[in-house]
This record gives C-alpha cells, sequence and structure tokens, in this order.
C-alpha cells in the first residue's frame, strides 16, 4: 500500500504556538482550524480514505473552563464555514466521541453538517470531539452487552472482531501521526492504532502544511508493516 488508507492526526501544539507568538491560546487554536481546513484537502487531494483528527480529548474537559468555551465556540464556527466545502469537495463528516456534553446547538450543528455531508464519497473526515480510546471500547463492551441480554449474541461468541465493529470508527489506521513534539499517544485510537506506523513531527500544528503531510507519506511508504509475520512471508504469501 503506498498512500495509507486511513490516517489519523493528533493535532497537537496550538498552545504553544500562540506562546511563543505571546498570544492567548485561543488564538493558537484559531490558527489551528485553519490547519485543518488546509490538511483536510491535502488529504483528500493525495487519496487518503479516512483522515480521523482528534479535536478535543474526553480529558480536555479537565482544562479551564473558559478555554474549553473557547474550543467549542471555534468548533462551531468551523462547522459553519467548513461544512459547504466539505460538501463540494465530497468529504462526509463524522463526529466521533462522546458529543453530550456539548451546547445543545453545537450537537444540532454537528447532526446537520454530518447529515449534510453524508454522500461525500471521497474521503470520510472523523472529527474525534469528546474522544477518548477507553471510552470507545467501552462503549461498544457495552452495545454487545445489550445485545447479549437481548438474546442476540451469545457471550461466548463475543470475539475482536464484532467488538472492533462496534467503535465509532472500525477502521484500523494505517498511519498515525502526531505534531507538537510529544511522543505519546494521550489516549486517541487505542485499539484500531494497534498496528499504526507512528509518526512523530516537532512541528506545532498551525504550522503544519501538506509539505510536512508528504514527509510523513514518505516514512509510510518506506515501512515494512509485518503484522507479526517475518519478512519472508510478506513476499511469498501463505
Ligand atoms: C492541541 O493543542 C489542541 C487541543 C488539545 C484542543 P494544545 O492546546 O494541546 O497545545 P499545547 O500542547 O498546549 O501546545
Ligand atoms: C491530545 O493533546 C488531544 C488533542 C490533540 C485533541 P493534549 O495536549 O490534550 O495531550 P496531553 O495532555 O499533552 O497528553
Ligand atoms: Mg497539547
Amino acid at each position: 500500500m503506498t498512500v495509507p488508507r486511513h490516517v489519523a492526526i493528533i493535532m497537537d501544539g496550538n498552545g504553544r504556538w500562540a506562546k511563543n507568538r505571546g498570544l492567548p491560546r485561543v488564538m493558537g487554536h484559531r490558527a489551528g482550524a485553519k490547519a485543518v481546513r488546509r490538511i483536510v484537502e491535502e488529504a483528500a487531494r493525495r487519496g487518503i480514505r479516512i483522515l480521523t483528527l482528534f479535536a478535543f480529548s474526553s480529558e480536555n474537559w479537565k482544562r479551564p473552563k473558559l478555554e474549553v468555551t473557547a474550543l467549542m465556540q471555534l468548533f462551531a464556527r468551523a462547522l459553519d464555514s467548513q461544512t459547504p466545502d466539505l460538501k463540494k469537495n465530497g468529504i462526509s463528516l463524522r463526529v466521533i466521541g462522546d458529543t453530550s456534553g456539548f451546547p445543545e446547538a453545537l450537537q444540532k450543528k454537528i447532526r446537520q453538517a454530518e447529515a449534510e455531508t453524508a454522500d461525500g464519497a471521497r474521503m470520510r473526515l472523523n472529527v474525534a470531539a469528546g474522544y477518548g480510546g477507553r471510552w470507545d471500547i467501552a462503549r461498544a463492551a457495552q452495545k454487545l452487552a445489550q445485545k447479549a441480554r437481548e438474546g442476540a449474541l451469545a457471550p461466548e461468541d463475543i470475539n475482536e472482531e464484532l467488538l472492533g465493529r462496534e467503535l465509532a470508527e472500525p477502521s484500523d489506521v494505517d498511519l498515525l501521526i502526531r505534531t507538537g513534539g510529544e511522543r505519546r499517544v494521550s489516549n486517541f485510537l487505542i485499539w484500531q492504532a494497534s498496528y499504526s506506523e507512528l509518526w512523530f513531527s516537532d512541528i506545532l500544528w498551525p504550522d503544519f502544511t501538506g509539505e510536512d503531510l508528504d514527509a510523513a507519506l514518505k516514512y509510510f511508504k518506506g515501512r515494512e508493516r509485518r503484522f507479526g509475520m517475518i519478512s519472508e512471508q510478506l513476499q511469498t504469501p501463505l
């Protein structure tokens, strides 16, 4: 596979980008939203089929209330301004995560944007908001338990495939990118990224460009993905 089918990005470094310029953190988030628009276009142009962006983690609720509120407002504004372009460009939007704590008006905007772009077949854009990998797995387990209680499923039939199907985004991540210099997963797609190639960049998210994406894609191209096997098995598949 030359171009990864599913790319996931931990968009980190907005706060530091702003701080470096003597600006309030929220200005960094605003610049980050511009980078989202840019990278969504660049990803679609490169033939990536699924792009999952980490916008707000389940742990980010612990941030100062003012920052959380500003992020919600920015999200609403981004939906207003970017949805028409997504539609035009054949990109379907899905918001994955527990958004039940979001303002009602924002939840409604999310549903509208998802419905308006649902036909987009060129690329699927998942925005992970209120998302946590552990939340995702726990919720999948809950769904299976519900089915078991209803008698639609025997507990002993539960396996990785069935659980994986209940996740907010069932597709495995091929390439996981984190900007902003930290080398950790921060509870992102912990199940789906089991066999991802990992690319860490020191570039702060607002500065991330198509060229930086290309550097990650080039790295991906050079990887041998063995999935536990040995090289020789990949050359002559069993
Ligand atoms: C990532 O940037 C965006 C969100 C988590 C919402 P940060 O806000 O974490 O930026 P840094 O890590 O403080 O620079
Ligand atoms: C991860 O970034 C979450 C998002 C990018 C949305 P954080 O900045 O919240 O991660 P930690 O706390 O440094 O691990
Ligand atoms: Mg951060």
